[in-house]
């Protein structure tokens, strides 16, 4: 189960998603994913149920694996509060994000708690991305004038610091309110010790990581020319130490949901990464990195393999967790007498060096071009029938269903 992708998700700045729901799912399904959850997003000013509507019919006939999708909220007003929201939740959309960050989609502190009491009320989960705006903006208004404008300094632009400061005040938000949420994309130490501390004291706040931050690290931003711009994502990858912290993270229960965070643009693209041109400020470059493909290889790789988490931890991970915090266990997350036999059969022995040549998404790059890897998914089973057999899809665009979610189970 893949809880964090974006497909066909449109933009506020002209760039344009390279994977939609036929290309997506088919790279998910490539990679030992049986499960997508993608978002629905709300544009500012927009009613929330004709997003919902938008995205159904961007998805229709299309995805070859399963699908749910978490909603985005960015304008939390009475109508979305009182009646769209509410009646959505109770429909099977019971999972939101929210963001501090990003002027089209970001919420002020007074309405991510009235989004928080809403979603207390409905038993809905709530997903935050967390990094402060403001600290942001004043960070880049000072790199651009001192002419700091190449992809690295993206890194430099959005600090731990800021993660962590916004970490710190969602947890008090929903602390306040009392209720569960989720922090997506948590990028390293800072923000996971507020996390942690949090889940000491017994509060129900949840986490989820991604191959970027047990990969990648701000020297990636920092290639020749404009190719950094490949690794720009949000929060930013961070450092070693960082990389060491989100595996005792993994391992330790810190997080519980392991995605891939797919936002996939092209890099040799006027729609993609090259946007404003080569050269331009990383203020202007489309954030996000593929990965839906290769989200569990890696992990399975670099965490099965290396000793660092168990086989259960990883599939805990990325499957079962995910399945029951968003409400879709135990049809999805387990293998048991009356749920959906959505299996991926291993072949832990197999080395394969990762190109994007071999993958299916409609992306020009990996950001994990040449890396080995030991384990592959072999074939892969919705509902009992083969989807991916020895390299080759052996099912029909548009046979994934559409999937309702029910009560997120917070017990964990
Ligand atoms: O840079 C990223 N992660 N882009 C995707 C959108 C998001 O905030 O998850
Ligand atoms: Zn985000
Ligand atoms: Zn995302």
């Amino acid at each position: 189960v893949d809880a964090h992708c974006h497909f066909d998700q449109p933009t506020s700045d002209g760039s344009v998603m390279a994977d939609d729901f036929e290309s997506g799912p088919r790279s998910a399904a490539f990679g030992g994913t049986t499960t997508v959850i993608p978002f629905a997003c709300q544009q500012k000013g927009q009613s929330l149920r004709a997003a919902v509507d938008d995205y159904h019919q961007r998805a229709d006939g299309k995805s070859v694996i399963d699908y749910a999708f978490h909603l985005i909220v960015t304008d939390p007003n009475p109508q979305v509060l009182g009646q769209e929201l509410p009646a959505l939740i109770r429909e099977g959309y019971t999972s939101f994000k929210i963001y501090t960050t990003y002027d089209d989609l970001k919420l002020n502190d007074r309405e991510i708690i009235e989004v928080l009491a809403l979603a207390k009320r409905e038993g809905a989960l709530t997903m935050i991305h967390a990094e402060n705006s403001d600290a942001i903006a004043w960070l880049t208004e000072a790199l651009e004038r001192a002419g700091q404008t190449a992809p690295q300094f993206h890194a430099d632009a959005r600090p731990p610091i800021a993660e962590r400061e916004a970490t710190h005040r969602a947890i008090s938000l929903a602390e306040i309110v009392d209720v569960p949420m989720l922090v997506v994309h948590v990028s390293g130490g800072e923000a996971m010790e507020q996390i942690a501390h949090a889940r000491s004291k017994g509060l129900r706040v949840f986490a989820e990581t991604c191959p970027q931050y047990i990969l990648l690290t701000r020297d990636d931003l920092d290639l020749d020319g404009f190719e950094g711009a490949k690794h720009i994502c949000s929060p930013p990858p961070r450092d070693a130490q960082s990389q060491e912290s989100v595996w005792r993270g993994l391992a330790n229960g810190t997080f519980q949901v392991f995605s891939s965070d797919h936002a996939p643009f092209k890099y040799d693209s006027s729609t993609g990464k090259k946007l404003r041109g080569e050269g331009a400020s990383f203020l202007h470059v489309p954030n996000g990195i593929p990965g839906v493909e290769t989200r569990l290889p890696l992990l399975f790789s670099e965490g099965v393999g290396k000793g660092r988490i168990s086989l259960n931890q990883f599939v805990a991970l990325t499957a079962t967790n995910p399945a029951r915090l968003y409400g879709l266990y135990p049809r999805k997350g387990t293998i048991t007498i009356g749920a959906d036999a959505d299996i991926t059969i291993w072949d832990p022995e197999r080395e394969v060096t990762i190109t994007n040549a071999q993958l299916h998404h409609n992306v020009d790059y990996t950001p994990y071009e040449g890396r080995r890897v030991t384990g592959w998914p072999e074939t892969v089973l919705q509902r009992g029938e083969v989807l991916v057999r020895d390299g080759a899809l052996c099912a029909e665009k548009g046979q994934g269903q559409f999937l309702t979610c029910g009560v997120p189970d917070t017990a964990m």
